[in-house]
């Protein structure tokens, strides 16, 4: 019987990241879920057994990506459990509002350092596993906003244009090892992220309406579903096609790049 293949994602225990993780497990991969939640919590244990009931592997861990001694822990823990890693999705990431003019130094360094140094983080334990086995997919997910600017998302952009570099560079410095890169730019998705007071008052502000809550929002303003960056995800790490380029950004606009 064939070795099973591994994904590691990080924000694996909702909204994106366990629709990718699930993804993969549906298709014969076992799965590293890294999150800062507990695994012991709801949301990630239900999550854990959703993943168990493909047949998958799961190995829930709280990790930080901010923290460089969680995530050294985390790759050697599932690189000793699996002996190998082969697709990372550098998932995890938090998002907070303000005008420029308005955002605090704390605001700043919180996305920042979650968003564009945790992303950074995860590729350079990404790489250092992947040379060892002379393959892998690294997949980093930034947003529409690291290709335009948005208003009210400054520190978002800021990080999220960052991960595009990272992706770019990390791509050269890979060249001929058998390890692409690429980047992931959604527009909205409906996961928990959207689900806030603060995040109905920025899509408020931005097309002008009034709604009351994220489901009157989700009603109105075209969203993706998780299962489309899924698809996405799982198609760049998997496909022979997407193992012919690398340092790529590709964008799941909605058409919002044509505005
Ligand atoms: N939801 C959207 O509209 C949208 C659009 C474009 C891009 N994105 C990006 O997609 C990725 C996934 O977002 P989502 O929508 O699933 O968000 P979410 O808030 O629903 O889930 C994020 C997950 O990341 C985890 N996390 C947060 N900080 C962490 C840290 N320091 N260490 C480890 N885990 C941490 C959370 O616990 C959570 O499980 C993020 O990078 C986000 O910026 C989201």
């Amino acid at each position: 019987m064939a070795e099973r293949k591994v994904a590691l994602i990080t924000g694996g225990a909702m909204g994106q990241g366990k629709a990718h993780a699930l993804k993969f497990a549906q298709n014969g991969f076992d799965v590293v879920l890294a999150d800062m939640q507990d695994p012991e919590s709801d949301a990630f244990r239900a999550t854990v057994q959703e993943i168990e009931t493909t047949g998958a592997k799961a190995l829930a861990i709280k990790c930080d990506i901010t923290k460089d001694e969680d995530m050294s822990a985390l790759f050697t823990q599932a690189w000793d459990t699996f002996g190998r890693i082969d697709v990372v999705v550098a998932n995890a990431g938090v998002i907070n509002f303000g005008y420029t003019w308005e955002l605090t130094d704390a605001q700043v360094q919180k996305v920042i350092d979650v968003d564009l140094i945790g992303t950074w983080r995860t590729d350079k334990y990404a790489a250092l596993y992947m040379r060892k086995q002379g393959f892998g997919r690294i997949i980093n997910i930034a947003s529409t906003s690291g290709m335009y600017g948005t208003p009210q998302l400054a520190t978002y952009c800021m990080a999220k244009w960052g991960v595009r570099g990272l992706t770019k560079t990390l791509a050269q410095e890979l060249k001929g090892t058998g390890i692409v890169v690429n980047t992931v730019c959604p527009t909205k998705v409906k996961t928990p992220m959207c689900e806030t007071d603060s995040y109905v008052q920025f899509i408020n502000d931005l097309t002008g309406n009034h709604y009351q809550t994220w489901q009157e929002m989700y009603d109105s303003v075209p969203f993706l579903d998780v299962e489309d960056i899924s698809d996405m995800v799982y198609w760049l790490g998997t496909s022979r096609a997407a193992g012919k380029f690398s340092g790529r950004d590709l964008g799941l606009d909605l058409g919002t790049l044509q505005q």
